[in-house]
This record gives structure tokens, C-alpha cells and sequence, in this order.
């Protein structure tokens, strides 16, 4: 894999690699690194005395555990000039992402990601984001990385409720693209949600993935009108997540919003009841559909409204043609999107 991405903060780029051979050693270099993934790779031994471990959960990408991390780097020493490293998922990401952006106005970082969802989705696009009190990704900036190393054999040791939500990110790409591409992930779907890590299959639709979104971020890289689209099953997904209190994982809330974004479109006659049903049917393969049926759709609804996507009086979504013909969604009356939530639920 080798992808370049153009950014007006510096291009870019994806590189092959693998952990088993990597000189760690580098003096300039400091790690923030996911706990699960340190346990799981002896090698990362090497570069404890460097390194910052953290709990991988949506309570430590908070704006209060941010300086937390940060005085641990300075009594760590780090310098202007030395490289911070991120080694874990889209968590560890966002937070070493920031902190690079904010620390000494600015120091280079690097990424290694651990998960399915960092390696096919979070890892380009240059987009930091924290949680701020109850609300997620408040704050941030677009600061990215200066390389992202991708070792598919990190992914060995997910658990298998972490490769679903890989998968539920990753079918919003195929989506968004073509049906072609959606297509390609209903054949690959079954091999992806295997337990038993088929690397091939995987490394393909990472790398498909990423192509994918690469071509929304170079046209729209600070997210004002093209790469809005991506936002495809993520404003209901967001809102999940914040009123179940993030016990559903980003991924498997993305699935679940691919599916009500999908009844909205078809109650709205933008798209069919095949279609609608045709994309249900792999979402079920995700996640339970089912399992969000005894949400309040009060709750869901308010939380809906605090998306930062919203203008004064008007709640946006994205909605669907068709594959690949995603589009925009401004509701003026907030009663007629209510009763289709609530119409949803009842649905499942
Ligand atoms: N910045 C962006 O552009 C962007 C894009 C999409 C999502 N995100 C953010 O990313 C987060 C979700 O990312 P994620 O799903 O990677 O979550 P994550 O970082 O929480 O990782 C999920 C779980 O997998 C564990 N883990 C990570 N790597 C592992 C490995 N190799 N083996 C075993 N366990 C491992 C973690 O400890 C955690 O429990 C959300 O906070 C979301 O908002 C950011």
C-alpha cells in the first residue's frame, strides 16, 4: 500500500509496515499507545520509557483528560522538534492528534492504527476531535499526521465486536461511492465478519476504503460541502452513541444510522423499498437493528439537534438517491423528522 493524500497542511501519505521489523529506537520519537494494543505486542516493550499508555474510551478523549496527557509528556521531556506517535484505534488518534496540534503550537506526529476502522476510515482526513462534556468531537482541528504506518497483522487481536464496527465504518464508504463498490463489499461482507482474520480480503477493502475517501477529502479537505456526504449514517449514528452513553461502538452506530438515514429516504420516496431493504439486509449482518428499539426518541431526537452540522433553525442530514447520490438534508419543521424517528423505531 502505498497512498498519497494531497493536503494544503502538508501532503501525505500511507505506507506498508510491520511492527515485528521496525527500528522503535528513534530518540526524537514519543508514543501515546492504546494498553490493549501495548499488552498484545511484546516488542512495544522497547520504547516504555517514551511512551504514554492510555485506556482506549470516549471518557479519556475528553477536553479534561487532555492536559493530563500533555503534562506527562513535558515530564517525559519532549522537545519542539520531537515526533509524537500515536500506536491504537480512532481513540488514541484523536487525542494524539490533538495534543501534537496543540503542543509547542505544533509538533509533527506520525500513526500507526490498530483497528479496522483507524486503518480504512479515521487515519486520513486529518481530523482531531475530542469530546467536550456530554457531547462528542467538540473540539479539534485538521492537523494530519506527517505518515501513517498500516501493519495488517495488528488486527489479529481485535475483539470481534471491534471488527463489526470496523466493517459498519467501512460499508458507509462503499455506500457513498457507487454500486459498484457496494456490490464488492456485499461479496466481501461474510470474509470480513469472519473471526478467522482472512488478511487478503481485508487489506483490499482497507485499501479500497481509503481510495474512496481520499478523493472526498482532496476536494473538500475542511468538510464544507463535498466531504459533508461522509456524514452518511453518522448524525444518527452520533447521536446513539451519546445517548446510550457510548455503549454501542462508533462503527456499529454508523450501521444503525445507515439504516434510519436509508427508512428516512424511503419514506421521503428518494429511494425504493428494494433499495432500502437490499442495504438493510447487510446492516443486519453488523448489527442487531433491533437492539436500539426501546431508545427514547426524545432523547434521540435532542441529541440529533445538538449535531454541529445543524444551522439555526434547521437540522441537516444526509439522505440517499441511490447509491453513491447521497445529498444534503436541511429539516425546517423539527416535528415532521421527530415522527420519523419515531416511525423507525416502531419499524424495527
Ligand atoms: N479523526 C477522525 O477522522 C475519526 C474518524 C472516524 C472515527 N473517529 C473516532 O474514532 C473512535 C473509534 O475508533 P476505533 O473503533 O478505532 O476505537 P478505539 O480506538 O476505541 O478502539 C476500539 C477498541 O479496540 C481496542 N484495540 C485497538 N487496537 C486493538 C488491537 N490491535 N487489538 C486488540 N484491541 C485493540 C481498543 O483498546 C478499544 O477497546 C471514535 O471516538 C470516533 O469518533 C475519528
Amino acid at each position: 500500500m502505498n497512498i498519497n493524500i494531497k493536503s494544503s497542511k502538508g501532503d501525505y501519505k500511507v505506507v506498508d509496515f510491520n511492527l515485528s521489523k521496525a527500528n522503535l529506537k528513534n530518540n526524537d520519537n514519543y508514543y501515546i499507545i492504546d494498553k490493549a494494543v501495548y499488552k498484545k505486542n511484546k516488542v512495544l516493550k522497547k520504547i516504555k520509557n517514551k511512551s504514554i499508555l492510555i485506556t482506549a474510551n470516549e471518557n479519556t478523549k475528553s477536553y479534561d483528560n487532555i492536559s493530563k496527557i500533555i503534562n506527562k509528556l513535558l515530564n517525559l521531556k519532549i522537545k519542539r522538534n520531537s515526533i509524537l506517535v500515536g500506536i491504537g484505534g480512532g481513540i488514541t488518534q484523536d487525542i494524539t492528534g490533538f495534543v501534537a496540534s496543540i503542543i509547542f503550537r505544533g509538533i509533527k506526529w506520525n500513526f500507526i492504527p490498530t483497528t479496522i476502522l483507524a486503518q480504512c476510515d479515521s487515519c486520513i482526513g486529518g481530523k482531531t476531535s475530542i469530546n467536550f462534556k456530554k457531547t462528542k468531537n467538540q473540539i479539534g482541528n485538521f492537523y494530519p499526521p506527517k505518515k501513517i504506518y498500516l501493519d495488517i497483522n495488528f488486527l489479529k487481536t481485535l475483539k470481534f465486536k471491534d471488527i463489526k464496527s470496523g466493517v459498519g465504518e467501512m460499508a458507509h464508504y462503499f455506500l457513498v461511492s457507487n454500486l459498484k463498490d457496494w456490490v464488492l463489499f456485499k461479496k466481501n461482507l461474510n470474509r470480513l465478519l469472519n473471526k478467522n482474520f482472512d488478511k487478503k480480503t481485508l487489506k483490499n477493502m482497507i485499501s479500497r476504503s481509503l481510495l474512496i475517501k481520499k478523493k472526498f477529502i482532496e476536494i473538500d479537505e475542511f468538510d464544507k460541502k463535498e466531504r459533508l456526504i461522509l456524514n452518511y449514517g453518522h448524525t444518527f449514528g452520533h447521536a446513539l452513541e451519546k445517548i446510550t452513553k457510548y455503549k454501542i461502538p462508533h462503527g456499529l452506530a454508523v450501521a444503525h444510522g445507515i439504516d434510519i438515514a436509508n427508512f428516512i429516504s424511503m419514506k421521503k420516496k428518494y429511494i425504493s423499498i428494494n433499495i432500502y431493504q437490499d442495504i438493510k439486509k447487510e446492516m443486519k449482518k453488523i448489527t442487531k437493528l433491533n437492539e436500539i428499539k426501546n431508545i427514547n426518541v426524545k432523547n434521540f431526537f435532542e441529541a440529533i439537534k445538538s449535531d454541529k452540522k445543524n444551522k439555526k433553525n434547521e437540522i441537516r442530514v444526509i439522505l440517499t438517491k441511490g447509491y453513491g447520490k447521497m445529498f444534503i438534508k436541511g429539516f425546517k419543521q423539527n416535528l415532521a423528522l421527530y415522527s420519523l424517528l419515531k416511525q423507525y423505531i416502531r419499524s424495527i
